[in-house]
């Protein structure tokens, strides 16, 4: 089949936030331990971080890291994961129904986030606890010295404040399961007077408010419109969240729900723009996508594990193993976030070891890239610049819950810096090749840098300790005429460099 992918220089989306690619650490499961900081590995560092965990989170290049939780936040409190370790108390985690021994805390994470390069989105507990903690961690945080709080920071061994810029207030809710679960008001008014007072002792801070939890929520629209009218002052970000899955084992359909998404930042964002219209406001709301990724494979063990074993340490929660057709929408969900980059400033793929997570580990083994690891890999390292508008033309089908459904999906940076126009695709097909002839309208293509495809394997293939081959390959191309002429193979995921030159 053939399709057509055109850009223009001039037609720009945005530049690219860079934290786009960003992913998040919760005290879930193995996330933490055994995951990122496990002191009994072989790779383990003085401090107890897994250098192999290290090694694979520094390929993905993340710039921005959500931490401590999720629904883990709600009942947390920060000050048990600081001072010495052997003085750290043990507390029931209800969110998850584990136990928290608290050896791994704040400044751990801090430390660790510095050996990873990357920023960090710091959540407070809107759940049990309110506006006094939240100014507490703040101050014990960023406040340089001279109060209590500050100096037992520098007595703990953090001589230099923390310097974090973005929080999020609260953890998804909007949540009937959420510990401390709100109204839309209850959760808008403890938002705006928590932000307020945060924003006494560090102004220079960013705020992320909850958005619902996903679009299938019941208060969907009315949790962000009343969120919203309340917090729009104080704000910089709306946050979604959203999981994807393919419990109806439908190929097709599951690689179509990359629209969903689009579908989802589409709705968000007209709701933000009805706030705005109606406050007569010139600032125009952005939005973090804090919690995105497929996540299904795991449930029904984690029902178990629940059950059978609740108030272990550390159990093996939400261990999805990544398939080949998971890595695809993956693929396509990147390229959703980029499409919206205009409005999407942060987003987070959740999780980023073992949790739902693009790294898996072993105790006492190796640490691997599991399939989705890929895509993640290629967009933020290669994603980065300016969005352009991608005007896709391609044969389309419909599925059992999608109609005209592009086979083809491709979104397309130009990087500057590098002279590089970077193409991604994936072809949802799994008979036909599509014959692309990408047309680069302002630029003069010179040569082909790299073409990267995944594809070729069974789309239930999984990577594991001993086999990690469901990766991309390096691809042939047909050339470059007047326009790029490439062929892509069926169900893949593709990444083209083009060194370009402006026309
Ligand atoms: O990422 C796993 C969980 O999913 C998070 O704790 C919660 O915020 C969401 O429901």
């Amino acid at each position: 089949m053939e399709a057509k992918i055109k850009i223009d220089r001039d037609f720009i989306i945005s530049e690219i936030d860079k934290r786009i690619y960003g992913s998040f650490i919760e005290h879930l499961g193995r996330a933490v331990y055994g995951g990122i900081y496990d002191p009994t590995h072989s790779t383990a560092d003085e401090n107890g971080f897994r250098k192999d965990v290290i090694d694979l989170v520094n390929q993905l290049n993340v710039p921005i890291i959500r931490y401590p939780g999720g629904n883990f936040v709600s009942s947390y409190k920060w000050e048990d994961g600081i001072g010495p370790k052997e003085k750290r108390p043990k507390r029931l985690d209800l969110a998850w129904k584990t136990i928290e021994d608290n050896s791994f805390g704040l400044h751990e994470f801090m430390e660790w986030s510095k050996k990873v390069n990357a920023e960090v989105n710091m959540a407070v507990n809107l759940g049990t606890r309110g506006i006094q903690e939240a100014c507490d961690i703040l101050e014990y945080c960023n406040h340089k010295e001279g109060t209590y709080l500050s100096d037992l920071r520098k007595q703990n061994g953090a001589k230099d404040p923390f310097g974090i810029k973005t929080w999020c207030l609260g953890n998804e809710m909007d949540g009937p399961w959420q510990i401390g679960h709100k109204t839309s008001y209850e959760y808008g008014r403890l938002a705006r007077e928590t932000a307020r007072a945060m924003k006494a002792i560090d102004p220079n801070l960013e705020f992320v408010v909850c958005g619902s939890s996903n679009s299938s929520m019941p208060t969907f629209v009315s949790w962000e419109a009343e969120v919203l009218d309340i917090t729009y002052d104080e704000a910089n970000y709306l946050s979604l969240h959203h999981y994807f899955d393919n419990l109806d084992n439908d190929l097709s359909d599951y690689l179509a729900k990359s629209i969903m998404m689009d579908k989802f930042i589409d709705s968000v964002i007209s709701i933000a723009d009805y706030v705005k219209a109606k406050k007569r406001s010139s600032k125009t709301m952005m939005l973090s996508f804090d919690e995105w990724n497929v996540w299904f494979h795991s449930k029904s063990q984690d029902n178990e594990i629940n059950e059978k074993t609740p108030w272990s340490k550390a159990p093996r929660l939400l261990e999805d193993i990544y398939t080949f057709e998971d890595a695809l929408l993956v693929g396509s969900l990147i390229m959703s976030l980029l499409r919206h980059s205009d409005r999407v400033k942060i987003a987070c793929l959740a999780q980023l070891v073992n949790v739902i997570a693009p790294i898996f580990t072993e105790p006492n083994g190796k640490a691997w890239a599991q399939t989705i690891f890929y895509p993640s890999m290629q967009a933020s390292n290669n994603g980065r610049g300016i969005a352009l508008r991608t005007e896709v033309k391609s044969p389309k089908y419909d599925s059992k819950n999608f109609n005209d459904v592009p086979y083809l999906d491709s979104m397309v940076i130009y990087n500057e810096e590098k002279k590089e126009i970077v193409v991604f695709a994936v072809n949802r097909s799994d008979t036909e090749v599509i014959d692309a002839e990408i047309e680069l309208g302002g630029f003069k293509a010179n040569k082909i840098i790299e073409f990267s495809t995944m594809t070729g394997f069974d789309i239930k293939a999984v990577n594991s300790s001993e086999d990690d081959s469901v990766k991309p390959c390096e691809c042939t191309y047909i050339g470059i005429y007047e326009n790029v002429l490439v062929k892509f193979p069926p169900l893949s995921w593709n990444m083209i460099r083009i060194s370009v030159d402006k026309n």
